[in-house]
């Protein structure tokens, strides 16, 4: 049984314009110890995708499916109150917008010791231990000095490490990475990307990786989701993706990457793909 298994996706904003269709009909299914990678273009609806199944849209998107299940739990329909009990703790999510996703109001360590009180239900000592080992994990220095900030008291890569500190707090079974290491220099990067692995493989964690960095994708992903406009348009192993795309979508979001520009300037994606050509023959 797939650890989050999801059969056409639709999410549709009410706007001032009328409606609008920014997930079109996608599926996806991710393994326990698996990662699957998700890329596509601005805009394509990858956040809004991964945001509809943790629960997180606002009033305004109306989301149907024809299958969402976590872990044998149906999640459509699902209460309020159930879903908060998984939701931070056995499926999590970095999301990509770290500092908007702090509470201003609450010190980092408040906020932290927060999971780990609600969840597991750990005491205040266990707590900040634990809350320690974790902002130690992501690679904040004198993390229990740090744990009395308030988040405009640190930069916003500091911000995006105490946000994937919160993510993997509870061990979850799912992780959501929404582009985890975008606000992070590169040897940070590294260490990041190394730690949501060894989760993975130590705690055996499905991971969903949103990414527009193919390097990344590369390195770490087992299956590959390329998203257009609300649809997928492909999903291969990892190795076919880059060895044989076989939409057109994939091959100019390849040929867009610096390794493989020609010439002295790189192609944009609008210049490499035509949508008029290919959408309608999409997977
Ligand atoms: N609350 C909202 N109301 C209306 N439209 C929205 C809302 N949130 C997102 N959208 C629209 O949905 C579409 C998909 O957005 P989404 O954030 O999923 O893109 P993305 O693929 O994650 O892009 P990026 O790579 O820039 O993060 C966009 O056109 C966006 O403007
Ligand atoms: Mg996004």
């Amino acid at each position: 049984m797939a650890l989050l298994e999801i059969e056409n996706l639709v999410v549709e904003f009410q706007t001032s314009t009328g409606p609008f269709r920014a997930v079109d009909g996608v599926s996806l299914k991710v393994d326990a110890g698996e990662v699957l990678a998700i890329v596509g273009e601005s805009g394509s609806g990858k956040s809004v995708s991964m945001l509809a199944a943790m629960g997180l849209l606002p009033w305004t998107a109306k989301v149907t499916a024809d299958k969402m299940v976590f872990d044998g739990q149906n999640l459509l329909g699902m209460s309020a109150a159930k879903r908060r009990e998984i939701i931070g703790k056995d499926m999590s999510m970095i999301f990509q917008e770290p500092i908007a996703s702090l509470n201003p109001c609450f010190t980092v360590g408040f906020q932290i010791e927060e999971v780990l009180r609600i969840h597991l239900g750990l005491d205040k000592a266990a707590r900040r231990k634990r809350a320690i080992e974790l902002f130690q994990a992501v690679g904040i220095p004198d993390p229990a000095e740090r744990l009395n900030h308030f988040p405009h008291q640190m930069s916003g890569g500091q911000c995006q490490r105490v946000m994937i500190a919160i993510a993997i707090a509870c061990n979850p079974k799912l992780l959501i990475a929404d582009e985890p290491t975008t606000a992070l220099d590169v040897t940070i990067q590294k260490q990041i990307l190394d730690l949501l692995m060894r989760l993975q493989t130590e705690h055996r964690m499905g991971l969903i990786m949103i990414t527009h960095n193919m390097g990344v994708v590369a390195e770490t992903a087992d299956r590959v989701i390329v998203q257009y406009k609300g649809r997928k348009m492909e999903e291969a192993d990892v190795l076919s993706l880059f060895e044989s795309p076989k939409s057109d979508y994939t091959r100019a979001l390849l040929a867009a990457l610096p390794e493989n520009a020609t010439g002295d300037r790189l192609p944009t994606i609008g210049e490499l793909f035509n949508p008029n050509k290919t959408v309608e023959g999409a997977a």
